[in-house]
């Protein structure tokens, strides 16, 4: 049917569903819902990793392949260095950004090489907010108890701890650079609630606030004078055959070159794996979300955690095509949109936590209550034009209006029309194990933002992301350049990279997979 004629259903159910009972689940009711339909919980999609520092593990068969990859690197490329420095930051987004400044402060030569371009990241497309605890109704401990909850109790404490405790210096540091977040009519900062969340913590700058962080990140970097490597992606990591890290291969993906960085330490904030497709998922990720940091700091003996789960976001859009995956801010929800199926029903607290809500959306839609387009996806109704019933006409653009500008470059307009969503993928939960200062199990290697693992648990609350970069951004900057600075450059060697190929060999494992793949297979045919 077309789509238009099964939008009806959703304005002409509004009253009824105003008065509707949501379900309340008990703690066992959730894990029962969580099981039968979460994607985490689909068997066959899991494989055991066959060796390395998590051998035996299960995860998707995907980041299994990319963890156990053949290096693109010849084992005779001259390790020369081209460049040399104290602090060696790869990725360009938010947690490489605060990493590089917070190290060149410290007095540190810091070089940001990043495969895009300087921002090209998952930050500068979050959307919802950022938490942090600046309210005198909230506190850190209550953040964390939040956290934790959210994180099915799973959550590394220290790490979660200091990130709680270091939100609210993090958002002066960002006032004070600039950052303009949404405030009240009184000039206080203004905060929404997230899913999951005991109290509204959520500091905002419309739907675009990664965007705005990221503006103001970017600057600053460029105000600094950080040395950029722009389009230089980093394929491998180099040790001094003893296990410290001392650099990295990166590749000119202008001339597809190789060239060497020597470094004393090295962070990693090369981001997520939505450009992985697990289990055949739509992303909201960015172009460059393959877990490229995963797969190098693996073959350095980095242990992983947390790399059974992932968090698929209720709302990734469903319809028109040109969208497919891409977010549908969580902000719609706090704000009072409700999920509805097919009959016009809600059958969720939109504000439960992603993967309760999440499960929810793929428990309607398989057992029949989902509304499916002409080319064959299927989802549930997003009731958008009910903010602005219930707010008044404007709302959506005076609160989201990068979401309506999304939907209108395509006709769509959401203040009449709901929207169809089904869960996208999103964040992984985990990723390599850090100390609280972002070091690896690697010496003089540190990982920040969504490649590090540990602090979310088995499932991060909305806006927890941002504040994990940030925090964690910091931290590896200042204790990697405090170490440069004790430390001397130690030798420049891929031994490392030759007991991995052996170790392939013994477990059979094809040497055709080349990781990391540093963009989606299809990027080759776009
Ligand atoms: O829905 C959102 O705006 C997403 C936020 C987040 O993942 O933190």
């Amino acid at each position: 049917m077309d789509i238009h004629k099964l939008q009806e259903i959703v304005h002409k159910t509004r009253d009824a569903r105003r008065k509707q009972t949501l379900p309340k689940y008990a703690p066992a009711e959730r894990d029962t819902l969580i099981k039968k339909y979460h994607p985490d919980f689909r068997e066959s999609a899991y494989r055991p990793i066959a060796f390395g520092p998590n051998a035996g593990e299960k995860t998707v068969r995907e980041l299994a392949a990319l963890l156990e990859g053949n290096s693109v690197v010849p084992m005779d490329l001259d390790l020369t260095p081209q460049h040399a420095c104290d602090v060696l930051v790869v990725g360009g987004g938010g947690a490489g950004c605060a990493a590089a400044l917070h190290a060149q402060a410290q007095g540190a030569k810091v070089i940001l090489a990043t495969k895009l371009r300087l921002g090209d990241s998952n930050t500068v497309m979050a959307q919802g907010g950022m938490q942090i605890a600046v309210t005198n109704e909230d506190s850190p401990v209550t953040h964390f108890l939040d956290t934790l909850k959210g994180g099915h109790m799973k959550n590394d404490h220290d790490l979660l701890k200091v990130m709680v405790e270091e939100g609210p210096s993090i958002a002066k540091w960002l006032l004070s650079l600039g950052v303009l977040f949404d405030r009240d009519a009184d000039g206080n900062l203004h905060v929404k609630k997230g899913g999951g969340s005991s109290k509204p913590r959520l500091l905002t700058a419309s739907d675009y606030t990664g965007l705005e962080i990221m503006r103001v990140l970017k600057d600053e970097v460029l105000n600094q004078k950080i040395q950029l490597l722009e389009f230089s992606a980093a394929v491998e990591l180099l040790s001094d055959g003893k296990g410290t890290c001392t650099g990295a291969v990166l590749r000119d993906l202008d001339n597809q070159r190789f060239f060497v960085v020597a470094a004393k330490t090295v962070i990693l904030a090369t981001g997520g794996i939505g450009r992985l497709h697990i289990q055949g998922f739509p992303t909201s990720n960015h172009f460059g979300a393959t877990g490229d940091g995963l797969a190098m700091s693996y073959r350095m003996g980095a242990k992983l955690m947390h790399i059974d789960t992932f968090q698929y976001h209720p709302s990734g859009a469903v319809y028109p095509e040109q969208l497919i995956g891409a977010l549908v801010t969580e902000g719609i929800r706090s704000e009072g949109g409700h999920l509805v199926n097919a009959r016009g029903e809600r059958f969720v607290n939109e504000l439960d936590t992603r993967d309760v809500v999440s499960s929810s959306i793929i428990r309607e839609c398989e057992e029949g209550r989902g509304i499916r387009t002409m080319s064959g996806r299927i989802g549930v109704w997003l009731d958008t034009p009910l903010l602005e019933a219930e707010q008044g006409e404007g709302t959506l653009n005076k609160h989201f209006p990068a979401m309506v500008r999304q939907y209108e470059r395509f006709g769509i307009n959401i203040a009449k029309d709901p929207v169809l969503i089904y869960p996208t993928l999103h964040y992984q939960n985990g990723g390599v194990k850090i100390d609280v200062n972002g070091e690896s199990d690697v010496k003089n290697l540190f990982v920040a933002g969504e490649a590090s693992g540990g602090l979310h648990g088995r499932n991060r609350l909305m806006g927890n992301s941002l504040l994990d970069l940030m925090v964690y951004g910091k931290r590896s900057g200042l204790t990697a350049a405090a170490r440069a600075q004790s430390g001397s450059q130690g030798k420049l060697t891929m031994e490392h990279v030759m007991k991995f190929k052996d170790e392939a060999k013994k477990h059979h494992v094809s040497a055709d997979v080349i990781s990391p793949m540093l963009f989606p297979a299809y990027a080759k045919k776009e």
